[in-house]
């Protein structure tokens, strides 16, 4: 087989096989193919798609370029979560310990945030001793024994991936649904799940700006397990302004706590909700969506999730005994009064990341303690001189350096509008 061949018969639209698309990978990760040659081919990708069984056939190689994780021994119906994530978005946290709560088994592997978004392993390594390295064999005895465990993706999981998603971030082919997909899906299919839950967003400050986009996406993922012998189901949530009111790490765990308490915000709920109907769904499709919630709303009130959460928490080593730490507090006023018509997700996700939350680049720390607390959503009335937010910072100059864009992102009209509608679709 000649790669140059390949790269043309893409270029011109045609479906390449199954075996020529595993030879491309096989060549990449074995360093007999050049980065220029995928590179060409990712380009061509990009432009003309891929096939329904070429995407399946992509993401297949791209398992198969690494370690797959066997969930076999482990009793139960194997759930895994994925979220292409937003701000704000602490759902993993209130979800697991549900699933898990619910009798589901959850071997999670979570990643860590980049630019305007947040990721789990951040915020959970803020809770003092939290080991997000457990060994293998410690991951499996507590999904076994406690029904959940949250861990940092390993090293070697798809590294067909991590090559071709560092390639294509350098080449201008990221934006490409079969690739987006095939890359997602590789690693949750090598993570071992016979169920995949998968949070898709929408809006502002999503990955996926374009509903339409988002719901092809979605599909493509679905189609992607389907192809792959597991079950997937997505929810098409909407990322226009953040998820729940606080952004940061600390801030963020504490408010996924209050939300396992039953005292978080609507809209976390509403999320994780449809999530968890989404993973009965697929196991028990005979079952009434009525008889499901009440059996979640059930689980959630009788405080089953949170003590899930505490154990979980507990068995990796960290420590919730005391409040965690937040950075000083300080106050950003609204300047004119109003309705707050819209809350620019991704600006908030920025200055986020400028206080110190979240990280431009890949190898920079980060700080737990620093975060922002949103008084003012979409659809609140907002007075003159009144708190449309609570800004921990280091210090005051840290919080001169992002008052500015933090104050635009919010627009005060004098005509209410209603906040949009949370959950677009579910597919599957
Ligand atoms: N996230 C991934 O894991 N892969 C992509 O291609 C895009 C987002």
């Amino acid at each position: 087989m000649q790669t140059y061949e390949l790269i043309v018969k893409k270029r011109d639209g045609k479906t390449l096989t199954p075996e020529e698309i595993e030879f491309i990978i096989d060549g990449y990760v074995g360093e007999t193919i050049p980065d220029y040659q995928v590179a060409a081919l990712a380009m061509a990708i990009y432009f003309q798609g891929m096939s329904k069984e070429e995407t399946v056939a992509l993401t297949r190689a791209l398992v198969k370029s690494g370690e797959t994780i066997d969930l076999s021994d482990i009793e139960g119906i194997k759930v895994d979560k994925h979220s292409t994530g937003g701000v704000g978005d602490k759902v993993t946290l209130v979800l697991i310990p549900l699933l898990a709560a619910l009798g589901f088994r959850v071997a999670k592997m979570s990643g860590r945030g980049l630019g305007h978004t947040g990721g789990t392993v951040d915020k959970l390594e803020g809770i003092p001793g939290f080991r997000i390295d457990l060994t293998n064999q410690e991951f499996r005895e507590q999904v076994n024994s406690l029904g959940a465990a949250i861990i940092g993706q390993t090293a070697n999981l798809a590294p067909g991936d991590k090559k071709l998603y560092g390639l294509r971030d350098v080449t201008g082919t990221v934006d490409s649904i079969p690739l987006i997909a095939s890359s997602i899906m590789s690693k949750k299919i090598a993570g071992g799940a016979s169920n995949i839950v998968l949070d898709v967003k929408f809006g502002k400050g999503a990955f996926m700006q374009d509903l339409e986009q988002a719901r092809h996406l979605a599909q493509t993922m679905v189609e992607i397990a389907r192809g792959m012998g597991r079950k997937a189901r997505a929810v098409l949530s909407c990322m226009e302004q953040p998820l729940g009111r606080a952004v940061g790490n600390n801030i963020e765990v504490m408010e996924a706590q209050a939300s396992l308490e039953g005292q978080g915000p609507a809209d976390l709920k509403e999320v994780v909700m449809a999530l968890a109907v989404a993973a009965y769904q697929m196991e028990k499709p005979e079952m009434d969506i009525d008889s499901i919630q009440e059996k979640i709303e059930t689980c959630w009130q009788k405080g089953q999730a949170r003590d899930k959460f505490l154990q979980l928490v507990m068995a990796q080593g960290g420590n919730l005994s005391e409040k965690l730490p937040l950075a000083p507090e300080f106050i950003l006023e609204a300047q004119q009064e109003g309705y707050v018509q819209g809350l620019d997700a991704r600006s908030i996700g920025r200055a986020s990341m400028v206080l110190g939350a979240g990280r431009r680049v890949k190898e920079e720390k980060i700080n737990h303690e620093v975060g922002i607390l949103l008084h003012k959503k979409i659809g609140d009335w907002v007075d003159k001189g009144e708190a449309l937010a609570a800004v921990y910072a280091s210090d005051q100059g840290q919080f001169k350096k992002v008052k500015a864009e933090l104050g635009r992102a919010w627009s005060i009209q004098k005509e209410r509008k209603d906040p949009p509608s949370l959950i677009d679709n579910i597919i599957g």
